[in-house]
């Protein structure tokens, strides 16, 4: 085990591997542990300190492997057990760390329970890890409520038996009952197989929906803490059991939160220091491009995270996500699963170099950095995927208005020609045909390249740890602050040129500076004073 210090979470940054897109070893179209392992040396040289992977596990990928249907198995289009304990190994070698996924929010209707409970009469207890319920309406014909799943359409679906069962989610995934002692017990020793097996801390899926009002009653106006299906108070036991099973670990593991929620108080309660490390800021990653809005959310975000001692976290996307080159490109560059549609017309050239300058944001601020795999080579969203391959739930359930989530999944580019441009074997979501232009290797060779100015930030970002944060006055179209004594990072949301304050050195730029101005939509790090060394 590494015996690195144990606050190596805290300025990290950690790479973000949706396993089947990254790098296909045997050549069956879809990426694997073996493929991740080929490529380690990429990730050591990209400069992360910690991959989390998106669910590993055995599982009928009805939604990507949120679908869990064995814990402690590896998906055989994956790898093995072996596969991943080699790559755990081998990853820390090189000063890396492994951040697994847990969805404990539901499992695949093809886990065992869910197989039990199908098998055993409505009222059995094997069906009490779940919630069955009989309908509403004269034969039962009526859903027990209302409340409608994330993937669209009703959060209930009918089995033969007149029973309902709930999911969130697609059918395919039915939500656990967190009452029930199985459903605790089984968590907490699926957390230590992975403890266990050297990784450093868990990504918690959808972490604020597991607790349940056992009463059902509709969703309707409610105080906080009170929604029915999400962030009950209950939900924070849960966590502070799993903290003290983390913290039991010579070098403690670590617990980051997927908690979607709109008021930075309840978010908060998910990191006091004895429940999660840290949690995503989709506050930061879903607001468009623009200054004052930016502004006004870094503020809050380092004003929230101060207050309960956590680190700030830093996104731009994730797997879920319109990928941050299209999603810039766009007149309205904000994101909500609700408005996401075909056909909304961006500028990709702009979106392009609004990313490179949010890279350079984002690295600057105080905290941790996420990086999406493929945000480090600017890699647009993919639009036109044709409807027949595309495999997200949230698109298939939409009806096909939803885009979906495929087109940010599209593996990654990693020779400029070839088979699947080096990805593999045919691809399981087809490259666009210029997809070269974005490799790894084109842009190794290219100083100008987007993967070298992330290569280049991450490597410079060692340097401002745990330095003080203080926004320097500007107008209001540019933001700029100082991270210790030494370097400002200044963005330039406008059209114009902006003036540079003093500076030494310009360290790092994400557009070539005009008469020592700094173009719009790009930003820059200086150097505000000589260094002494
Ligand atoms: C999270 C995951 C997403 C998944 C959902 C259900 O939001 O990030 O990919 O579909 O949970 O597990």
């Amino acid at each position: 085990m590494s015996s690195g210090p144990r606050n190596w979470w805290r300025n990290a940054v950690i790479y973000q591997v949706y396993p089947r897109s990254f790098a296909d070893a045997n050549g069956d179209g879809t990426g694997d542990l073996a493929g991740v392992r080929s490529r380690l040396p990429y990730l050591a040289r990209l400069g992360v300190d910690a991959l989390w992977f998106t669910p590993w596990y055995r599982s009928p990928q009805n939604d990507g492997g949120y679908d869990v249907a064995d814990y402690r198995d590896i998906d055989p289009v994956l790898g093995t057990v072996e596969d991943a304990e080699a790559l755990i190994a081998e990853a820390l070698e090189m000063g890396i760390r492994t951040i697994v996924d847990i969805v404990p929010n539901h499992v695949s209707s093809e886990h065992e329970w869910f197989a039990e409970a199908l098998a055993a009469a409505p009222g059995d207890p094997a069906r009490d890890r779940f919630w069955f319920r009989d309908g509403r309406g004269e034969s039962g014909e009526l859903p027990p409520t209302e409340w409608t799943s994330s993937f669209s359409g009703p959060a209930w679906s009918r089995l033969d038996d007149g029973q309902w069962y709930l999911h969130l989610f697609a059918p395919e995934q039915p939500d656990l009952n967190w009452s029930h002692p199985d459903v605790v017990a089984e968590h907490e020793a699926v957390l230590r197989f992975w403890y266990d097996r050297g990784v450093a801390g868990v990504r918690i899926d959808s972490a604020s929906m597991l607790v349940k009002d056992p009463d059902l009653p509709e969703v309707g106006d409610h105080e906080p803490g009170g929604h029915p299906h999400n962030d009950r108070d209950g939900v924070h036991d849960i966590y502070r059991r799993w903290r003290k099973i983390a913290d039991s670990y010579a070098q403690p593991r670590v617990l980051v939160g997927e908690v979607w929620l709109p008021e930075a108080d309840r978010f908060a309660r998910y990191l006091r220091d004895d429940e999660m490390h840290m949690a995503f800021n989709f506050d930061f990653m879903t607001r468009g491009w623009d200054a004052e809005t930016l502004r006004e959310s870094i503020e809050t975000t380092l004003a929230t995270h101060r207050d309960v001692g956590a680190p700030p976290t830093w996104v731009l996307s994730n797997h879920d996500i319109t990928r941050p080159v299209t999603r810039y490109g766009r007149r309205d560059s904000s994101f909500s699963f609700e408005t996401k549609r075909f056909g909304t017309p961006t500028d990709l050239e702009r979106g392009a170099r609004r990313a490179r300058a949010a890279a350079l944001l984002t690295a600057a601020l105080p905290g941790v950095l996420y990086v999406y795999q493929g945000d480090e080579l600017g890699l647009p969203e993919v639009e036109d995927l044709p409807a027949e391959v595309r495999e997200d739930p949230m698109h298939h359930r939409s009806g096909g208005v939803d885009p979906g989530r495929d087109g940010c999944r599209v593996p990654l580019p990693w020779t400029s020609g070839g088979k699947a441009f080096g990805f593999g074997g045919p691809p399981w979501l087809p490259q666009p045909a210029d997809w070269g232009r974005y490799a790894v290797e084109s842009q190794l060779a290219d100083p100008d390249s987007t993967l070298s100015l992330y290569r280049r930030v991450i490597g410079l970002r060692r340097e401002l740890r745990d330095a003080d944060f203080a926004w320097i006055p500007t107008d209001p179209q540019v933001l700029a602050f100082r991270r210790g004594e030494d370097l400002t990072c200044v963005v330039n949301f406008g059209d114009a040129p902006a003036a540079l304050p003093d500076h030494a050195e310009a360290l790092i730029a994400s557009a070539r500076l005009e008469d020592g101005r700094l173009p719009g939509d790009a930003a820059v790090w200086l150097r505000t004073r000589p260094s002494h060394q």
